[in-house]
């Protein structure tokens, strides 16, 4: 069972057609001469996925029969070099949220759930406290939780107590640092068949073939469906309910509008903290297209769009920049930013609309006293 099927969705509509002079050369930013490219990293030129697709078009069956993991570290290397080039050359650029999570990153955003001003992490973790029984009853026990972006698997832990699945599947694109998750996770409970699959959720992911095809739960917390836009929200929970297959259910975080200065701090924390982490994507950037971005010189930028509910996190250049990367570059503007997230912010009601849309029902939430955050269980 494989997280991918063929539709596509655009992830940005301005994507500019590839190697185009970007309009930001028209207004301050400049594209610099591609050179002879080294030959470990893909030609800028090389047509290697569509890139209007959002979920890669493969079928699942392409996917199994994709060869080894050295050819498939390599095709990981090709899609991330162009999909962050296609990124850093649009009109507006921007980095997918999704490279964030090299080990420092992950490391990173383990500190930010313990600032002050993070309040989604806290208010999940007790909601969880505060209504699982009710919670487990409305899901059910034993079956398969399939977490998707695990990390640490500290919520896995919480969970599978209150759910005593027999199987528990980590899926996580920070791969190394899910190994570590799901191992303590054996350790502390030694009746799990607990499981690390590698892999980005965008893109397909293998399972395991043993895995039972019912009773599975799909767990999505920490309020991640946010950061995507919401057709492309839709689109990933279709897929989960497909994930989830027959008396399956989705059991999902999220990040309820509530005043705005709540918001800006959470994303923007006084001990910086989110502010190293929104840099150290250039450092995993510099290290994926062998560029020569220096974070010190980008400024963390984070502010709630009240047109659209969603924090953004952007990174904007200190002084104009010439940045080189493997194949190319481009010059950027003093003030000029990187769009690095969104984080959008959802009622109930809205999400609720949503999760029909992607053909779940009988949706259920428990939100805090505060009103700030919901677990939401639905059913396939
Ligand atoms: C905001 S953190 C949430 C971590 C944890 N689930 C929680 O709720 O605290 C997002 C997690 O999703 C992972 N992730 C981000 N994009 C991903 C993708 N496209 N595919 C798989 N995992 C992804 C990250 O590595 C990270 O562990």
């Amino acid at each position: 069972m494989a997280l991918v099927r063929k539709g596509a969705l655009s992830v940005r509509a301005t994507v500019l057609p590839r190697l185009a002079m970007p309009a930001c050369a028209r207004r301050g930013g400049t594209t610099l001469g591609y050179e002879p490219m080294p030959t470990a990293l893909p030609s800028p030129r090389a047509s290697l996925f569509p890139r209007t697709a959002w979920f890669d078009r493969r079928t699942p069956a392409a996917l199994s029969a994709a060869p080894k993991q050295r050819g498939d570290a390599r095709a990981r290397g090709r899609h991330a070099y162009q999909d962050i080039i296609d990124g850093l050359l649009r009109e507006v650029p921007g980095i997918s949220p999704k490279y964030f999570y090299d080990q420092k990153g992950s490391e990173l955003f383990t500190q930010i759930t313990e600032v002050p001003e993070y309040y989604p992490t806290r208010t999940e973790h007790a909601l969880m406290v505060g209504h699982g029984p009710d919670i487990a009853r409305a899901i059910g026990k034993g079956g398969v939780v399939i977490e998707l972006g695990a990390g640490s698997c500290e919520k896995a832990r919480g969970l599978c107590r209150l759910l005593q699945p027999f199987y528990f599947i980590g899926i996580d694109i920070s791969a190394d640092y899910l190994q570590d998750g799901v191992a303590r996770l054996r350790a502390d409970l030694p009746g799990l068949d607990a499981r690390a699959v590698g892999g980005d959720i965008t893109r397909g992911v293998q399972l395991p073939a043993d895995l039972p095809q019912t009773h599975r739960l799909v767990f999505y917390p920490g309020s991640s469906i946010g950061n995507f836009d919401p057709p492309q929200a839709v689109e990933l929970l279709t897929h989960m309910r497909e994930l989830a297959g027959a008396n399956g259910g989705l059991l999902i975080g999220i990040d309820l509008p509530k005043d705005t200065a709540v918001l800006e701090a959470a994303y923007d924390d006084a001990a910086g903290v989110t502010a190293a982490f929104n840099r150290n994507i250039l450092s995993h950037v510099n290290r994926l297209i062998q560029a020569d971005f220096d974070p010190q010189q980008w400024q963390h930028r984070a502010f709630f769009n009240t047109a659209t509910s969603r924090i953004e996190m952007h990174l904007e250049a200190r002084t104009p920049q010439r940045v080189r990367w493997a194949g190319g570059g481009r010059d950027f503007a003093a003030g000029e930013r990187i769009h690095t997230e969104n984080s959008y912010k959802y009622t109930v009601p809205v999400f609720s609309k949503m999760l029909a849309q992607a053909g779940f029902s009988q949706p259920q939430a428990w939100t805090d006293e505060r009103g700030w955050y919901a677990m939401v269980h639905a059913r396939t």
